[in-house]
């Protein structure tokens, strides 16, 4: 992935009524946008990808701040990938996988991302906190919800459940894991 702020893969209004454009402009345009700024601001003019960024400087505490900003890059854009307008609920094969995201995302204490990876080959939910990604632990993200609370506090303040029920329900793209045999 390079070390951009990728457009949107549909328009800011698609994700309602379950997140408002004013959310997605906020996310995208401020939120994500910071953390490219911040990485190209650190990196300089190379062809680095983020993702060579993210293992080169993970576990360094000296270079934590680029670690972050690049994690938060990365995850940014594999969650807008993520969403579907009007995707609708999970195939039935993937509801128990669903359960589990919400379950984990909900009880995910702070900031972090509620995940549906690959570990080998099984399926595994787990959550990361503030930038923490998947790649750094030998995992392969399938899905992921942003649980910051950036992601839904202008629509549902704090009432994280309403998000991650709408998200999980209505706009998850579950044919990014529909390789994989449950
Ligand atoms: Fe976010």
């Amino acid at each position: 992935m390079r070390i951009e702020l990728p457009q949107l893969p549909y328009a800011a209004s698609a994700l309602e009524p379950w997140i408002s454009a004013r959310t997605v402009n906020t996310h995208h345009g401020r939120h994500h946008r910071a953390y490219v700024d911040k990485v190209k601001a650190l990196v300089g003019d190379n062809a680095e990808t983020l993702e060579a960024v993210i293992l080169r400087t993970a576990g360094d505490a000296a270079r934590q701040v680029l670690f972050n900003n690049a994690a938060q890059a990365w995850n940014h854009a594999f969650y807008w990938q993520c969403l579907r307008p009007k995707s609708g609920p999970p195939p039935p094969a993937y509801e128990k996988w669903a359960a589990a995201l919400k379950e984990a995302a909900l009880g995910h204490f702070g900031s972090g991302w509620a995940w549906l990876v690959r570990h080998g080959t099984q399926l595994k939910v787990i959550t990361t906190a503030n930038a923490d990604t998947p790649m750094v632990h030998g995992l392969e993200p399938l899905l992921v919800i942003d649980v910051w609370e950036h992601a839904y506090y202008l629509d549902y303040q704090e009432r994280r459940a309403a998000y991650v029920t709408g998200v999980v329900d209505n706009l998850l793209n579950w044919e990014l894991a529909e390789c994989l045999t449950t």
